[in-house]
């Protein structure tokens, strides 16, 4: 985006968000979600200054001076619609990220929780993914980051946190079991981050749209990527258990975040680029409730 071009949207921030209230499609149709993000706009001034609206090859797209303003806009919506079940007598269900992408929603979300703005109690949650051999209590494994980072915090019973898992020889059972509880129940929001390779969950390049909760290779990029998690590289594990594309795109909202120069080039292709599996993040394309929350940096390409 060019500097110039940046300065004139900040002053029409409030302005091209009421385009995206009042007319997403040139109809004059405010759906919840854009009226939700419109109150909690107006609820915390301090983003109106740093958050910037977009809608970009049919998308919505949240640019963020920074990832803890555009972390702060996703934590209130996902506040906001859990209390507005839980007000309404309705559970919950959450669809999960890892990755250090949302630890500041996480923060977020705990805080919420803490002081009583959120409650718990109706939440139940499906986690992306998960590496393939790594038990809940090793430090790498997305168990032990959920526990670490989340759920030690919250009030939520073990049964309904579901992440996937494969113990040793029962790897069919435990995919067929995922995918079923998966299938009985309805997302209200799923959470996304992005592989510098266009990859969602563990949808590596060449997952096709219609793929399940399954056994995946990792690619090399993504096991040197993630490497940082590890002692060492060799120890990131070959395989894991992701939820699939077509998993995903049952979710009732999909909010993806990227922050980072490093995720530049992917998020242009995820947004602008063909629908393709060379680009897993690109079949969003297809949700018609893809929101995505990136930082001026992830977005420098668009
Ligand atoms: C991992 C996860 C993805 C995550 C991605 C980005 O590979 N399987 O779900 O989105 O990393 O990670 P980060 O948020 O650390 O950039």
């Amino acid at each position: 985006m060019q500097p110039a071009f940046r300065t004139i949207r900040r002053f029409y921030f409030i302005l091209s968000l009421a385009m995206i209230v009042i007319a997403p499609t040139s109809q004059a149709v405010q759906s919840p979600f854009d009226t939700l993000i419109e109150k909690i706009m107006m609820e915390y001034p301090a983003l109106q200054g740093n958050i910037q609206s977009d809608i970009i090859n049919g998308q919505t797209v949240f640019f963020a001076d920074t990832k803890e303003a555009g972390s702060l806009l996703v934590s209130e919506f996902i506040v906001k619609t859990l209390q507005d079940n839980y007000q309404k007598g309705q559970s919950s269900v959450l669809g999960l990220a890892t990755g250090s992408t949302p630890l500041i929603v996480y923060k977020n979300l705990v805080t919420a929780f803490q002081n009583g703005a959120l409650s718990t109690q109706n939440l139940t949650t499906f986690n992306l993914d998960e590496y393939l051999g790594l038990a809940a209590n090793h430090p790498a494994s997305y168990a032990f980051f959920m526990y670490q980072n989340l759920f030690q915090y919250l009030d939520i019973s073990d049964e309904r946190i579901h992440i996937p898992s494969a113990p040793p020889k029962k790897t069919d059972e435990s995919i067929a079991e995922y995918q079923q509880l998966l299938g009985q129940t309805q997302r209200d929001i799923q959470l996304l981050g992005l592989g510098k390779n266009g990859h969602i969950a563990f949808n590596e390049p060449g997952s096709p749209a219609t793929s399940r909760t399954r056994l995946v290779k990792l690619d090399e990029s993504t096991r040197i990527a993630n490497s940082r998690y590890f002692e060492s590289p060799e120890q990131v594990p070959e395989h894991a258990i992701t939820m699939g594309i077509a998993d995903i795109l049952e979710s009732k909202i999909n909010i993806i975040m990227a922050w980072g120069e490093g995720k530049a080039e992917a998020v242009k292709r995820a947004i602008t680029g063909p629908i393709s599996s060379d680009c897993p993040a690109s079949f969003l394309q297809q949700h018609n409730k893809t929101i995505w929350f990136i930082d001026q940096k992830a977005g420098k390409m668009l």
